[in-house]
């Protein structure tokens, strides 16, 4: 049989990234992707714009993704290398789970058996992938979050029939995922696997808005600001070694007007505001509109005129307006579709 379908991401993940693939879209530099380029992406998470990038580029003819999570990287290579036997796993744990519809307490009892089965690791891989899959879709808001021991602890979510095994999507992955290498550990150890056209994604755990406000913690270690200077020293490397890269991370000085620190941090390279939806916050009144940070190392065709300088003159406008760096005459003034 052959398989047709896109290739999406198969978790739900803190941070993912489809809100922000247009703008992404936007700075990506357009003499890379028109040559074969390699696409390395070395915070992954579930993924989205590596699936974006891998459904919507021909050119792309090797990936590289990364994180520090081990049980993440195991799910992705267990797809990869035996999504039948994990299908069958996951149909099994949907029949289960969905026969328990209607009996909370049973519900609750069967989740919190999986999730201390999952905190044994005693399962061999695709039996690990599993249960990493079944916790990611029936938790609470699909949170990973584990404890200094590596213990995942996240309560059960309210779901009435989640899905578990989407057998399609995870066949299209298994079949996205063939040219891609999929490591595991630090984010610097990605540098040997660079080529000559590449392009770098990344997406860090993003500095928290307040002390309570952001969820960063995917992993037993803290990202904090020491990682994120970390972070940056790594990028400017690659900038001295003409690899190109985009970065997100939160607008602290959007919640701050005071706090400079990715201004600061990445004076020497653009840095652009975005507008994105964040659906990790439990209260859904703070869900609302935030902006964040995209940086890059080069220049791409299209710049936003709307500095503070002549915002005025396009306040009639509703949409946003680009003009090419060279000074377009305005009647050449790019106009984005949203
Ligand atoms: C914001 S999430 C990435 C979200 C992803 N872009 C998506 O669409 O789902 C950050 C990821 O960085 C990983 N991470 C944290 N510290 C890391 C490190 N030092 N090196 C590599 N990955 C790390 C976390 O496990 C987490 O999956």
């Amino acid at each position: 049989m052959t398989n047709t379908k896109i290739a999406k991401p198969f978790l739900k993940w803190a941070g993912g990234k489809t809100q922000l693939i247009s703008d992404i879209e936007k700075v990506l530099p357009s003499d890379i992707t028109r040559l074969n380029f390699t696409y390395i992406e070395p915070f992954v998470g579930s993924g989205a714009v590596l699936f974006w990038m891998l459904n919507n580029f021909p050119n792309l003819k090797k990936a590289v993704i990364n994180d520090i999570n081990e049980d993440l990287i195991n799910t992705y290579k267990t797809i990869t290398t035996k999504a039948k036997e994990l299908i069958s796993i996951l149909e099994i744990l949907q029949h289960e789970f969905h026969n328990l519809e209607g009996n909370e307490d049973n519900k609750k009892l069967y989740y919190y058996q999986k999730r201390e089965l999952y905190n044994l690791r005693q399962e061999e891989t695709s039996g690990q992938a599993a249960l990493f899959i079944f916790l990611n879709r029936t938790c609470f808001n699909g949170l990973y979050r584990v404890n200094r021991k590596n213990e995942y602890n996240v309560p059960m979510g309210g779901y009435k029939k989640p899905t578990i095994c989407d057998k399609e999507n995870i066949l299209a992955v298994s079949n996205a995922l063939q040219k891609v290498e999929i490591l595991c550990g630090d984010f610097e150890q990605t540098l040997s696997y660079a080529e000559q056209n590449s392009l770098f994604y990344f997406d860090p755990p993003y500095k928290p808005l307040s002390e309570t406000s952001s969820f960063n913690s995917y992993a037993k270690d803290e990202f904090n600001d020491n990682e994120q200077i970390r972070l940056k020293d790594f990028c400017s490397k690659l900038d001295t070694l003409n690899h190109y890269w985009i970065l997100s991370n939160s607008d602290v000085k959007g919640k701050d007007i005071n706090d400079t620190f990715f201004d600061d941090l990445y004076a020497n390279f653009n840095i652009r505001r975005v507008s994105a939806r964040r659906s990790i916050n439990a209260n859904p009144e703070k869900r609302g509109e935030l902006t964040e940070l995209l940086i890059n190392n080069f220049t791409s065709d299209y710049i936003p005129i709307l500095d503070d300088a002549n915002k005025e003159m396009f306040t009639n406008f509703d949409k946003s307006y680009w003009v090419s760096k060279q000074n377009s005459p305005i009647d050449q003034v790019k106009i984005e579709s949203n």
